[in-house]
């Protein structure tokens, strides 16, 4: 087997990190750069923790702060204008998944024609982007460390998930003291997708040598860390842990890949706008009772890296454990069932159902799942995760 390995050139972890964004712009060369995040990243000041090192290093910054959560291929293209009226030669993404997803379209974008649509898929994009240096807000989606954006197309109620190493930031700025005041839902929904990018790269039929060891301490700092984080959003201990894991789990998912779980939670996202978080949390327990056949050892793995079982376990019983231990974690964390997450009733649900198996497929995320899914059973899932 042969593994590729890919991150960012650059990953600084720590406190403080966020203050070298103006450093590591001048050492890339940057003169103008366009600071792509989102309204509330703005209104809530973090964009000013920013902006400074920035314009300390003699660089001009324009704010686009129009990525809404979910980011379209409109926000895309309003920051793509914006970019080219103040000529950025240089891209910051600051918040959660959505501004850095959207920030590495519209750097591929600077170099790329149109229309966006045509890099759906994986290494479909011909050109490397402008340089972009992220800064994640959150402890979960791993943006930072990823060659993976997710944009919904407006046109066709579907999200586009691009895979190609030219979305891959150039420089990753992990500084947890950004995630000291986030809300305790967004800590749970952010912190279970941590553990399903955790999860699914280890049980992917793309697993290796060089993602499983990194998989499974994003596991290891889940287990100890995230209820603490939900419970006590200050304890910078706790914080700092699910900082680490997040950008663990991306690295892991990245260079692995994602499966069933992430496959069948765009659908839900795109259709019904549930955070990406939260519908994964919600699919994970039903999903990994289905595919734990495919890969019973790897689930047991898990389960006893979760502390839901023991070595003394079968791997049967652990696998079956890991099953319990995720419903369990969902409640302590407080996730609704999917009907409380979609605001339709079932009858509406299944007016739809079929066209969301048929694009989970279509994204090719349960084609790597250890038991790869037909429509119906997908079907079938979303109706046991109801
Ligand atoms: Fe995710």
């Amino acid at each position: 087997m042969l593994v590729q390995f890919n991150i960012p050139s650059t990953i600084l972890v720590g406190a403080g990190a966020r203050k070298e964004v103006g450093a590591q712009a001048r050492r890339l060369g940057g003169s103008r750069a366009l600071l792509v995040t989102d309204r509330q990243m703005e209104k809530s000041g973090y964009a000013d923790q920013v902006i400074p090192s920035l314009e300390k290093q003699g660089l001009a910054v324009t704010v686009f702060s129009g990525v809404q959560p979910d980011p379209t291929d409109r926000n895309v293209l309003e920051g793509l204008s914006l970019l080219r009226e103040c000529k950025s030669d240089l891209i910051v993404a600051l918040g959660g998944g959505s501004p850095i997803d959207a920030a590495k379209v519209i750097s591929i974008l600077a170099n790329n024609e149109l229309p966006m649509s045509q890099y759906a898929g994986i290494n479909k994009i011909p050109g490397a982007g402008l340089p972009l240096i992220v800064i994640p807000t959150t402890a979960g989606t791993g943006s930072e460390v990823t060659k993976a954006a997710v944009i919904t197309d407006t046109e066709r109620d579907i999200k586009m998930l691009m895979l190609d190493l030219h979305l891959l930031p150039t420089v990753a700025l992990v500084d947890y003291e950004l995630t000291l005041s986030m809300p305790a839902d967004l800590t749970a929904n952010v912190g279970v997708d941590t553990l399903v990018h955790a999860m699914e790269a280890y049980v992917s039929v793309k697993a290796n040598p060089m993602t499983d060891p990194i998989a499974l301490s994003t596991i290891r700092l889940v287990a100890k860390n995230l209820l603490t984080a939900f419970k006590e959003p200050g304890n910078r201990k706790a914080r700092e842990a699910m900082m680490l894991a997040a950008c663990q789990g991306g690295i892991a998912f990245s260079n692995s890949s994602v499966c069933l779980v992430h496959g069948m939670s765009r659908p839900v996202g795109a259709l019904y706008h549930v955070p990406h978080g939260l519908s994964n949390a919600v699919l994970a327990p039903v999903v990994t009772e289905f595919s734990v056949p495919g890969a019973p050892a790897r689930y047991a793995t898990i389960a006893r890296t979760m502390g839901y079982a023991s070595e003394k376990d079968s791997d049967e019983i652990a696998a079956l454990a890991l099953v319990k231990g995720l419903k369990e974690l969902n409640r302590e964390l407080e996730i609704p069932g999917l009907s409380q997450c979609v605001s339709v009733d079932l009858h509406r649900f299944d007016e739809k159902v079929e066209k969301m198996a048929s694009d989970a497929l279509a994204s090719g995320s349960p084609q790597n799942n250890p038991v790869v899914p037909s429509a119906e059973q997908i079907v079938d899932l979303y109706h046991k995760a109801w």
